[in-house]
């Protein structure tokens, strides 16, 4: 029997901005920009599906954000010079030629980057070697790189980084909104878990200290893109390279995270948990989109994880949830709203599509 999914269809406002449905692409990795990180005319028909398709917003791939130590792959496209953001309008115009909500995300992959034209080496907050091995899908072998250890210099330079991209995204590409990237591992989610930062300065310790990279990134964003435009944060427990890590601190932990975004002021909070409706911490309890909105009640909960299963969407929204994001199920389904619009069957996600190498294929774009 057909879920009825009209909850889905129902618009939303954050920050002034008006998101005609609840249905987002979720930031999905595709190593399709040129050599030096501009965007291509590839990555325009393959984000214009999307937004034809229906969804209200489409989030895009994770971009980099300075010329240091920010690239985590090869082929991923940068918002770190003008040249980069000009070449990303052509993408955004796309999106927005269709009505849907153009959110970039920034991101510095810190201690797991397998793959930056512009140095040879790593930073992260502690030298800590990271768990697992470089996926191969994006060009890696073999484990990462031990870390240098983050000066001062280097974590201004960074949040700089994420601040200046903002401003280029949003003046220059045309972006609507910006996803600062605090999730999965990466340099902002080095510095908030426990067991990658081992700082003794005011950027270690407790949690409330290691949420400061975020925060102070947080800020350095809305201060250069201003009060008007949506800033969000993506936060998770789960990395690239560690599926199953949990917060140590579970509820308390979820509280001075979430809490501390909803004080700085996020505009929309995105999380992300291999199956979203799952307790977040053990067998029984409130998911994390669930503790994202009791800590935060005036953002807007993106959540992400398996919610391709439209019942599930659909439960999403009365457990915290303001819009969810989809990741595989929009590769399988570029026209996934629509689909579900017109009771049409949704495919399964081919997981070949990203193999040998992640790089949008030809038959996608025929999809
Ligand atoms: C090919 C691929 C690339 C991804 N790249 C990113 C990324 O750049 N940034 C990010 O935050 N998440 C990234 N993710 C994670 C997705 O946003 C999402 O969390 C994950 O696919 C689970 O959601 P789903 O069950 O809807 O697929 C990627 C996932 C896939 C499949």
């Amino acid at each position: 029997m057909d879920v009825d999914s009209s909850a889905l269809f129902a618009p939303i406002v954050i920050n002034g901005h008006t998101v005609k449905n609840r249905l987002s692409v979720a930031p999905m990795t595709r190593i399709t920009a040129t050599r030096d990180g501009k965007a291509t005319e590839t990555m325009t028909r393959y984000y214009a599906r999307f937004a034809r398709g229906g969804f209200g917003a489409v989030t895009t791939e994770g971009i980099y954000t300075d010329q240091a130590f920010s690239q985590g792959y090869l082929h991923q496209p940068g918002m770190a010079d003008e040249a980069q953001a000009n070449a990303w309008k052509p993408v955004v115009d796309g999106i927005k030629a269709h009505s849907a909500f153009a959110i970039a995300q920034i991101m510095h992959a810190g201690a797991i980057s397998q793959g930056n034209r512009f140095r040879d080496s790593t930073v992260g907050p502690s030298a800590i070697q990271p768990k697992g091995e470089q996926m191969s899908v994006y060009h890696g072998r073999g484990r990462y790189a031990v870390p240098a250890v983050m000066t001062e210099t280097e974590i201004a330079d960074a949040i700089s980084g994420f601040a200046q991209s903002a401003g280029r995204a949003i003046d220059l590409a045309g972006f609507d909104a910006i996803e600062i990237h605090g999730a999965n591992g990466y340099l902002l989610d080095q510095f908030l878990s426990g067991n990658t930062n081992t700082r003794a300065d005011r950027w270690g310790g407790a949690t409330a200290n290691r949420v400061q990279l975020i925060l102070e990134t947080f800020k350095a964003v809305r201060a250069k893109v201003g009060d008007k435009v949506p800033v969000g944060v993506r936060i998770s427990q789960g990395k690239v390279n560690d599926h199953h890590h949990k917060w140590a601190d579970a509820e308390r932990d979820a509280e001075i995270i979430f809490g501390s975004l909803a004080d700085a002021g996020a505009d929309f909070i995105h999380v992300t948990e291999f199956e979203a409706w799952k307790p977040a911490f053990a067998s029984q309890g409130p998911s994390l989109m669930h503790l994202a909105k009791r800590n935060a009640p005036k953002a807007a909960i993106l959540a992400n994880g398996g919610l391709h299963n439209v019942a599930q969407a659909v439960a999403a929204l009365d457990d915290g949830a303001d819009i969810v994001t989809i990741g595989r199920g929009a590769l399988a389904n570029p026209d996934f709203p629509r689909r579900l619009s017109e009771h049409r069957v949704l495919r399964d996600f081919d997981p070949t599509i990203l193999g040998p190498i992640a790089n949008v294929k030809e038959t996608e774009l025929a999809m």
